[in-house]
């Protein structure tokens, strides 16, 4: 990591013991300018008073938690990144952390191969955030018309990509895995909470195409589609809406707009038309009762269908509506009464099945305390 002094970047290194503050100390001051916190408190204040690029933040503090610090970094600092450093005995509270917006964690005793790799890693990614965040400033109108938007869109991704900023891609998703890692980035910047139901409806989907034994392309495109199927609400709020649900201030009418706007935002893409479809059809109900188009039964994609199902078993599970329960069996009790009207009931009881079967790998999605909510979309 060859640096000029100039161009090192700033790590804040909070922890309350002398031990492993001293010995990150060593390991960073060739690499980074350094400054040190012994809590909360003092972090706080180094925060509002220096310029930060990374945080490495250790979870039990004297004043505060660790990931309650981290929340309120987040919410008022929001492009500066926390890896969070913990003990064996607090790793469920620092995967608690991740939900929260913390780039990464490591274990303690760390590696410092490890350690060095993750900041290097984490901050490449603020890099491409940060060059995302400049790029949407300068492109508000993604709430346009059409072909307004899909120009809109299109010029941002090249932006992004002109300015060195496309990451590796997952290579699960082949020759779209720069359109992945580009939308993946905006929908972080734009909106976390709205990210982490993404990958949450991503998750169950999978599940469920893999029950059915769908081909290799249909499963590419359900994942795909599932992780995409929300991309709209950035259109309707607009880009730099920001930090909070994005539905929450949005109105019913424009609401309804988000599959048919998801779907025009993805034009510039190309990507399958089978994942344009699931993020156009999501709301569609079985009955015929949904929107935009009022499709019914087979008549809606089968990909659609299901991630239909799983959106609504997320918003059930950490939505901020009273029947919000937590409980997976409670959450499948409130599906099952919707089988046949807005569900499709042949697809319901295989995927309350393998929602029943596979609990317990839950518990990264479970509902937490969250700064913010999950929109009824
Ligand atoms: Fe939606």
């Amino acid at each position: 990591m060859m640096t000029s002094e100039t161009d090192k970047p700033t790590i804040l290194i909070v922890d309350d013991e002398p031990g492993p503050r001293n010995a990150l100390k060593m390991i960073l001051r060739p690499f980074f300018h350094l400054h040190t916190a012994e809590s909360a408190q003092a972090a706080v204040q180094v925060l509002n008073e220096r310029h930060i690029d990374l945080v490495t933040l250790d979870q039990k503090l004297p004043d505060r938690s660790g990931v309650e610090l981290l929340q309120e970094i987040k919410r008022e600092h929001d492009a500066i990144e926390v890896i969070i450093i913990t003990g064996y005995g607090s790793l469920k509270s620092a995967m608690d952390g991740l939900r929260f917006g913390a780039a990464g964690y490591l274990l303690k005793p760390f590696n410092v191969t490890e350690l060095i790799a993750l900041i290097k890693q984490t901050l490449a990614k603020k890099r491409r955030l940060d060059c995302l965040r400049h790029c949407l400033l300068l492109h508000s109108d993604t709430k346009g018309t059409p072909p307004d938007l899909a120009v809109a869109w299109g010029q941002l991704g090249y932006q992004y990509s002109e300015a060195g900023a496309g990451q590796p891609g997952d290579a699960r998703f082949g020759q779209y895995s720069h359109a992945v890692g580009f939308l993946s980035d905006v929908l972080e910047v734009t909106n976390r909470e709205l990210l982490n139901h993404s990958h949450r409806v991503q998750f169950y989907s999978t599940r469920l195409g893999d029950h059915l034994s769908l081909s290799g392309i249909e499963r590419m495109s359900l994942t795909l589609g599932a992780w995409l199927h929300d991309v709209g609400m950035i259109g309707i709020a607009g880009p730099m809406h920001g930090k909070t649900g994005l539905m929450e201030e949005g109105l019913p009418e424009d609401n309804d707009r988000h599959p048919d706007m998801g779907a025009r935002m993805l034009l510039p893409f190309d990507l399958p038309a089978e994942v344009t479809q699931i993020v156009a059809y999501h709301h569609e109900q079985f009955d015929g009762s949904g929107f935009p188009e009022g499709l019914q039964g087979e008549g809606i994609p089968l990909q659609a269908r299901i991630v239909s199902i799983a959106q609504g078993f997320d918003q059930i599970m950490t939505g901020p509506s009273p029947q919000a329960t937590g409980s997976v069996e409670a959450a499948l009790k409130q599906l099952r009464a919707q089988a046949g009207t807005r569900f499709d009931p042949s697809l319901i009881e295989p995927f309350a099945q393998i929602m029943s079967d596979s609990a317990a790998a839950f518990s990264p999605f479970a509902p937490a305390p969250r700064p913010a909510t999950i929109p009824e979309t």
